[in-house]
């Protein structure tokens, strides 16, 4: 690809785990009532006939990794643990005392921060205390991320007999001078090991995160980590570009310079290479970032259609309720969104006080109702249209002219009142939502907020 296209694409742009994104939330018009109203109505709709999702969030770690960009603390003192796990379930139950039905849960994942910090009892007693006042849904789908340093054998027997079926372990990438740039030292046997361990106790679909574009990083080690990748054989991948946000607060990215952090060609180079070689190993692209062997579920979805794309990033089931728990959790009931606070602190001081941490939320208007629609048909399917009346976005001469420029790059391809995104495309995939994004064409944002596209 020329050089001249990949800069005028080379953004910053959201990642579009929801729509609005959250800087653009209208918090002022967001009420606590509102939320439980919200909660209320999603709810009575859809706990019957498809169960509701939970998401965790389990922020602690031993260790920084400097290149992580998750709400994380890091402490070595494990006495944080259990007040985490009250805390979490005190949440739980103010949300079950909103509903008017025992919750039917469908989807658990636990994310951090590492979830593998905690013990296995404590793990053991945050499952079974969500299941005192709820029942499992039929198919439900509960996943984990282990972290391959500190993930034992016990934890994923613990948690697969709890009905865990999924785990992703992250990766990143293999080299050496990489892994000491970022902090995190992890030799392969470590995650051979785990990976080995989780086939073997009957885990269905085993998911390594992978990264390109980290400091040092250079096209050997991509390759050399894609091979290793191989020999172990993971049902699904995420392949993240490195998103390098060091302007927010807390997030500890540091340990390196700007001018170490690979960019525009030379990172792209790294995502088309790695791709090549994903895709003659038998992985599918099924949605940005993400990779699946044609026997995984998620890619199953992808070729019918169903795959949903929410905060914990892509399932292969949609529910229309999914709550956030934790510290910094985000929590979708399709109407509105909330996020829980961010510190430990703030946390336990709202449950302290019996009320919900939540920090700001928004609540969607028709508009963003139908543009999250087109987001997410193109983040789930590569294509979208309007050829429905609600799906008005042909008299939007804007949206429109902007997606023949595409087109005329090489990056859409106009079919029936609506656009498929094309092989070339599919890279762009957030500059081609972006296309959509109302929100962000009527006010840009005044600060750097998003990290770069490519
Ligand atoms: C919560 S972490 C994974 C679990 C566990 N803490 C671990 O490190 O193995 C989730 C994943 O987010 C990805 N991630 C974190 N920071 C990122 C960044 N700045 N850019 C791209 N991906 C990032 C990493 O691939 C990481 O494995
Ligand atoms: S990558 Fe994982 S272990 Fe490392 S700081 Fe981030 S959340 Fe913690």
């Amino acid at each position: 690809m020329g050089t001249s296209l990949l800069q005028k694409y080379n953004v910053p742009g959201p990642r579009y785990t929801s729509y609005p994104t959250v800087p653009y939330w209208d918090e002022a018009l967001f009420t606590a009532d509102q939320w439980k109203a919200a909660v209320q109505q999603s709810f009575r709709e859809s706990n019957r006939s498809e169960g509701i999702s939970l998401y965790i969030h389990l922020p602690f770690c031993e260790s920084l990794c400097t290149f992580c960009g998750c709400n994380k603390r890091i402490t070595k003192n494990h006495t944080v643990e259990s007040p985490y796990i009250a805390a979490v379930l005190h949440e739980w139950l103010l949300y079950c005392a909103m509903f008017d039905d025992r919750p039917q849960i469908k989807e658990i994942h636990l994310g951090g921060g590492t979830p593998t910090f905690f013990s296995v009892k404590e793990l053991e007693k945050l499952i079974t205390g969500l299941f005192q006042t709820a029942d499992l849904a039929a198919n439900f789908d509960f996943s984990f991320e282990g972290h391959p340093n500190n993930t034992t054998r016990a934890h994923l027997q613990k948690l697969y007999d709890l009905g865990f079926r999924r785990v992703s372990f992250g990766v990143q990438d293999y080299a050496d001078k990489v892994q000491e740039a970022i902090h995190r030292i992890q030799p392969f046997h470590n995650v051979a090991k785990v990976t080995f361990w989780a086939r073997e106790i009957g885990y269905t679909s085993i998911g390594h995160d992978l990264i390109f574009g980290l400091p040092f990083q250079v096209l050997e080690d991509v390759i050399d980590t894609i091979e290793k990748t191989k020999s172990l054989a993971p049902d699904r991948l995420a392949f993240y570009s490195y998103a390098h946000v060091p302007w927010i607060k807390g997030n500890g990215q540091r340990g390196f310079k700007d001018q170490d952090v690979p960019k525009d060609e030379v990172k792209r180079q790294l995502y088309e290479v790695g791709k090549e070689l994903l895709y003659e190993n038998g992985y599918c692209e099924i949605g940005m970032d993400h990779f699946a062997l044609k026997t995984d579920s998620l890619y199953k979805a992808f070729q019918n259609k169903k795959l949903h794309r929410n905060f914990m990033g892509y399932s292969h089931s949609k529910t229309q309720l999914m709550i956030g728990l934790g510290v910094s959790s985000i929590s979708d009931s399709w109407y509105s969104f909330a996020q829980n606070v961010k510190t430990i602190e703030a946390y336990y001081l709202a449950l302290n006080n019996n009320k919900l941490p939540v920090l700001r939320g928004h609540q969607l208007t028709e508009e963003d109702l139908i543009i999250r629609k087109h987001i997410l048909n193109l983040m789930c399917q590569f294509e979208t249209s309007w050829s429905e009346n609600q799906m008005y976005f042909s008299e939007i001469p804007e949206v429109i002219n902007q997606l023949k420029e595409m087109e005329h790059d090489g990056f859409v391809e106009f079919v029936k009142q609506g656009i498929q995104v094309t092989e070339k495309g599919k890279p762009f995939v957030r500059n081609i939502c972006m296309a959509f994004d109302l929100r962000l064409k009527r006010k840009a944002p005044e600060t750097e907020l998003f990290s770069m596209t490519i």
